[in-house]
């Protein structure tokens, strides 16, 4: 709690820029605790929203007039803007796409084209679903396999089975940088390493880091990073795929369509640089400039402070669930933040979600997109309240009196 106090931030005033958190529900203060899902939006972007449609909305990269032009600059300034975030080399890197699935489906679809049957993908057992199904359905269609490195029950991908699954035919691994369902932070940098060493690229789902760390793509030294603007605090519909040069210049296109393409006649088509070759169509250019705006927002705050307080605030849920009877912790990593999922002997997840939303308490349930993971703990479901900044300890002691309330309901 200590820690909390020092803070070199002001929980309270980071909360008066997100207005969503000033709401009543069902005549109770809302406590938002389903971050993992969707984060709220500070005012700057919802102004951001307004004053685009209001002002800037045209078509970009194509008109010669005023408004083109200038929703054009906007939009580059986004991408430029996360660029310099998270450290890539060239805004060359920075490819807009709908959100994390849209990434990871491109780099199935268009690097997974360059693969040859017999060639092996890596994924980990605490993968979401957008990790799984998009590399299941590459290897069926190109004869490619998918290996699965399993964890440990305190939910840790075990590296000796990763280091006995690398191999010559590795060619991609994907990891999940934090998992959703557990809070788990993978040791991804050194995974990255060992996956090199054989010659393999790596894919970094970003969904769950992006909003809670600091990511420098050059230090990581990854392939790719995957995220979703909607889990950083900007809207839903956008996201970023950051992919080192050289290898999506060699990457074939992945959907066609207008400003993609360099030259088209009926008999060839030759297509756009980087990173248009990759955007097809026309984009989300409010989301993208908005995404900027939420940039923009969390450069002003420290983040080191977040991944303090972030921390302080799971471990603190953790304690406090843990006295409840018949309450289980799923995944007690080591390096662990922002997330605290928990079954309840003989209750459902829903039924507890259920009467906590009556309480104005907003948590997930269920298996979180991960199934296979699920089957692992051989649970239907969690409860998962899943933490961001502007979240603080007097919220958890409201949660935790709301879930006695619930307990003692469904007796
Ligand atoms: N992947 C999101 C979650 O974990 C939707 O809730």
């Amino acid at each position: 709690m200590s820690a909390l106090q020092n803070l070199p931030f002001n929980v309270r005033e980071i909360r008066e820029q997100f207005p969503a958190l000033r709401q009543q529900v069902y005549g109770k203060n809302l406590i938002y605790f389903d971050n993992g899902a969707t984060s709220q939006k500070p005012q700057l972007v919802l102004d951001a929203i307004n004053h685009y449609y209001s002002k800037e909305n045209a078509n970009i990269h194509r008109g010669v007039h005023y408004l083109s032009q200038r929703a054009t600059t906007e939009y580059e300034a986004a991408r430029t803007r996360i660029q310099k975030r998270l450290n890539a080399k060239s805004s060359n890197e920075i490819i807009f796409t709908k959100g994390t699935t849209d990434g990871i489906n491109l780099v199935a679809s268009s690097f997974g084209n360059m693969l040859q049957a017999g060639d092996e993908i890596i994924i980990s057992a605490m993968e979401h679903h957008s990790n799984i199904v998009p590399w299941q359905m590459l290897c069926e269609r190109k004869g490619l396999f998918l290996r699965v490195i399993p964890i440990n029950f305190e939910g840790e991908i075990l590296q000796d089975e990763y280091e006995k699954l690398l191999s010559k035919k590795t060619k991609l691994v994907a990891i999940t940088h934090i998992s959703n369902t557990l809070g788990t932070v993978n040791p991804i940098k050194e995974m990255i390493a060992k996956a090199h060493n054989v010659g393999a690229k790596f894919l970094v789902d970003g969904a769950q880091s992006i909003q809670h760390m600091s990511i420098d793509v050059r230090d990581l030294n990854c392939d790719f990073f995957v995220f979703s603007g909607h889990k950083v605090f900007g809207p839903t519909g956008i996201g970023v795929l950051y992919g080192k040069e050289d290898l999506l210049d060699q990457m074939p296109p992945y959907q066609g369509g207008g400003d993609m393409i360099a030259k088209v006649t009926f008999e060839r088509t030759t297509y756009n640089e980087l990173p248009y070759k990759f955007e097809a169509g026309t984009p989300h250019i409010a989301g993208g400039i908005c995404l900027g705006k939420a940039f923009e927002y969390i450069e002003s705050i420290d983040f080191k402070a977040v991944e303090v307080h972030e921390r302080a605030l799971a471990d603190y849920a953790s304690q406090v669930l843990e006295t409840f009877e018949g309450l289980t912790i799923i995944g007690d990593a080591k390096n662990k933040t922002s997330v605290v999922s928990f079954s309840l002997k003989d209750l459902h997840p829903f039924d507890i979600g259920t009467l906590l939303d009556k309480q104005g308490i907003a948590v997930r349930t269920g298996h979180h997109c991960t199934q296979p993971l699920m089957d692992f703990y051989k649970i239907p479901g969690t409860v998962r309240a899943s933490f961001a900044f502007y979240n603080t300890i007097e919220e958890i002691d409201a949660f935790v009196i709301a879930l006695e309330r619930s307990l003692n309901m469904l007796k």
